[in-house]
């Protein structure tokens, strides 16, 4: 995770397409344009190895890294996209099918909007991952954006939804890319 020792390796359209699955891997999934592709530049000090942008549904492949001897996978949105409906249905399928059918996927790191909270996509995703019984920790993103008093509230929200689902990890990240709020932390997670 250390700056200039983080690669892009490719971008994923299909499940066939994978890297091999020779060793772990975590991945960053959320609503489009929460700040997944920005967490990860934030992550690795790499200003531009992720692409980021305002448009939502910008990430629109699964898109892997290498970091040290692990993966970092970035996935498209959910939730909304600026693109024709048949491509995001294609998208939400590949993200689904991932989700729930890569062996070597560690923990899912769920993003979720300091300004906004659990959405009912996010609790749709988050059922999935129950499913799968793959292990995933709520990041909240954008902290920056929020006052105190409102964003205790949405940890509140965050804190009951997480508690509906057995696959939740319990401890919940504040994090700002912008500021650089909690990335040591989950640097550390990770
Ligand atoms: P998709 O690939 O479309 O699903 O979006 P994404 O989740 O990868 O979001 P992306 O990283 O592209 O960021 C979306 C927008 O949010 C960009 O304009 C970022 O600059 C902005 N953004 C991301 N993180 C933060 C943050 O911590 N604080 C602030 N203020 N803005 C942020
Ligand atoms: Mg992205």
């Amino acid at each position: 995770l250390f700056a200039g020792q983080t690669e892009f390796v490719k971008g994923v359209v299909a499940m066939s397409g994978l890297p091999e699955a020779d060793r772990l891997e975590v991945c960053f999934a959320g609503r489009s344009n929460v700040g997944k592709s920005t967490l990860i530049n934030a992550l690795t000090g790499m200003k531009a190895l992720a692409r980021a942008s305002n448009t939502p549904g910008r990430t629109q492949e699964i898109n892997y890294f290498t970091a040290g001897d692990f993966y970092l996978v970035d996935l498209p949105g959910y939730g909304y996209a600026n693109a024709p409906l048949p491509i995001v249905e294609k998208w939400q399928r590949l993200l689904k099918q991932f989700l729930q059918g890569r062996q070597t996927l560690r923990r899912a790191f769920v993003l979720i909007d300091a300004r906004h909270g659990v959405k009912s996509v996010d609790d749709e995703i988050m059922s999935l991952l129950d499913s799968a019984a793959v292990t995933f920790q709520a990041v909240l993103t954008k902290a920056d954006k929020v006052k105190e008093v409102e964003r205790e509230k949405i940890l509140h929200q965050v804190r009951g939804a997480l508690a509906k689902h057995p696959a939740a990890y319990p401890e919940i990240i504040l994090t700002s890319s912008e500021k650089g709020w909690g990335i040591p932390t989950l640097r550390s997670v990770i």
